[in-house]
């Protein structure tokens, strides 16, 4: 902060009066005070966006690939895709701003995004007149600042055929002066005669160890305590997605000052407690029905989620030594079916214990059950 402060300074002009020199200085304290409080006051998500390539996890091949474009500048039109939260958004903002420094980026960016309209008319005018728009090489030399912009659509699963059959003329007509970021979830949304004048880069899921360097960072920054389980059962509750673990975080230690532990995540996530679990998964090999409807009837009184259930109950049945394969495959099916209940707003109470009864069925005679199939 110091040194923020001394930098701005030192651009005070010369020769000015010591009391404009005071004045000015009570200003930038309070400018940066306020700059500090707005900083307190972002989501982390926003605060700990990766600011340099460099600084994205476990995309190596993705940063790898931008680092060569930065010495080069020569970059071909890209499509990102893959899951969310695996830093396909920040990569692509943050090897802008390598590219051309932080006067020219805004100037030579547009960013559009799931929010913002993208049917055929914003993709004929605005998309196309930025596109056109021709800009200088190089004029800020501390940066590689190529002669080209970037047009960045994210979230670009959400555009109706029509405006990506438009974008597909507009990127052949305007190469010269643009470049194209496509970012999706969900690669096989994107047109192909798109797809194919692209270079495609796809995002993977980020795991276990290397979530956890960057929430511990994050803890360690904020003054956090935590247990160590606790940050490795929010990771597996945020599969593979680290947006949501970070947020997580951020819930859990501001309605729990700052102690991280398993309960607490376990309590704001709405994942039930793993012995709740376990006690129904040990009903349903007791193989006595009458126990096992008690015993769901009892869970399902204490209020959780049935969606939530059917979740962990099948992470439980495919990690289970009790049974083989094929008895597991028949279970999964009858939570598929449950949960295809469910989201076709079916009773919950209903699903679950009919879920139940058909696995100890699928349990107590998986031959004939398999016969039938
Ligand atoms: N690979 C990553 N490295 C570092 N942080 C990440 C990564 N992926 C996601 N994040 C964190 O999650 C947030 C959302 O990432 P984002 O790039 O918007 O994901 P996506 O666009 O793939 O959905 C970021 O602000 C950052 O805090
Ligand atoms: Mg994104």
């Amino acid at each position: 902060m110091q040194g923020k402060l001394l930098f701005k300074g030192q651009a005070a002009p010369k020769g000015a009066a010591a009391g404009a020199n005071t004045k000015d200085n009570n200003r930038m304290e309070e400018e940066t005070k306020t700059e500090e409080l707005n900083n307190n006051l972002l989501p982390w998500v926003e605060k700990y966006r990766p600011n340099k390539i460099e600084e994205v996890s476990y995309q190596e091949e993705v940063i790898k690939s931008l680092q060569g474009v930065l010495l080069s500048g020569n970059l071909p039109h890209l499509i990102l895709h893959g899951p969310p939260g695996t830093g396909k958004t920040s990569s692509i903002l943050a090897f802008a701003k390598q590219l051309y420094g932080p006067t020219f980026y805004k100037e030579r960016i547009l960013e559009l995004n799931a929010s913002d309209d993208r049917g055929i008319q914003i993709v004929r005018d605005k998309i196309k007149k930025f596109a056109q728009q021709v800009v200088s090489k190089n004029p800020d030399k501390s940066f590689k600042c190529p002669n080209f912009k970037i047009i960045i659509l994210d979230e670009a699963d959400s555009m109706t055929t029509e405006a990506q059959s438009a974008l597909r003329r507009i990127i052949e007509d305007t190469s010269s002066t643009t470049r194209f970021c496509i970012i999706c979830n969900y690669i096989t949304k994107i047109i192909e005669p798109l797809g194919s004048r692209c270079v495609k880069f796809r995002f993977k899921p980020i795991p276990l160890e290397a979530q956890i360097t960057k929430l511990e960072e994050i803890c360690k920054t904020e003054d956090i305590e935590y247990e160590k389980e606790a940050l490795e059962k929010l990771i597996k509750i945020s599969n593979g997605d680290l947006r949501k673990s970070v947020n997580l975080l951020q819930s859990a230690s501001t309605l729990y000052e700052k102690d991280i532990k398993v309960e607490v995540i376990e309590e704001i996530s709405g994942s039930i407690p793993d012995n709740q679990v376990q006690k129904l998964y040990k009903l349903l090999i007791g193989k006595d029905f009458d126990k096992l409807k008690e015993g769901v009837k009892q869970f399902l009184y204490q209020g959780y989620s049935p969606d939530q259930l059917l979740y962990q109950f099948s992470e439980y049945i495919i990690s289970s030594k009790d049974f083989n394969e094929v008895k597991k495959a028949r279970i999964l099916e009858k939570i598929a079916l449950a949960d295809k209940g469910l989201n076709e707003r079916a009773d919950s109470e209903l699903q679950i214990l009919n879920m139940f009864s058909s696995c100890l069925s699928v349990l107590q005679n998986p031959d004939t059950d398999l016969k039938k199939k």
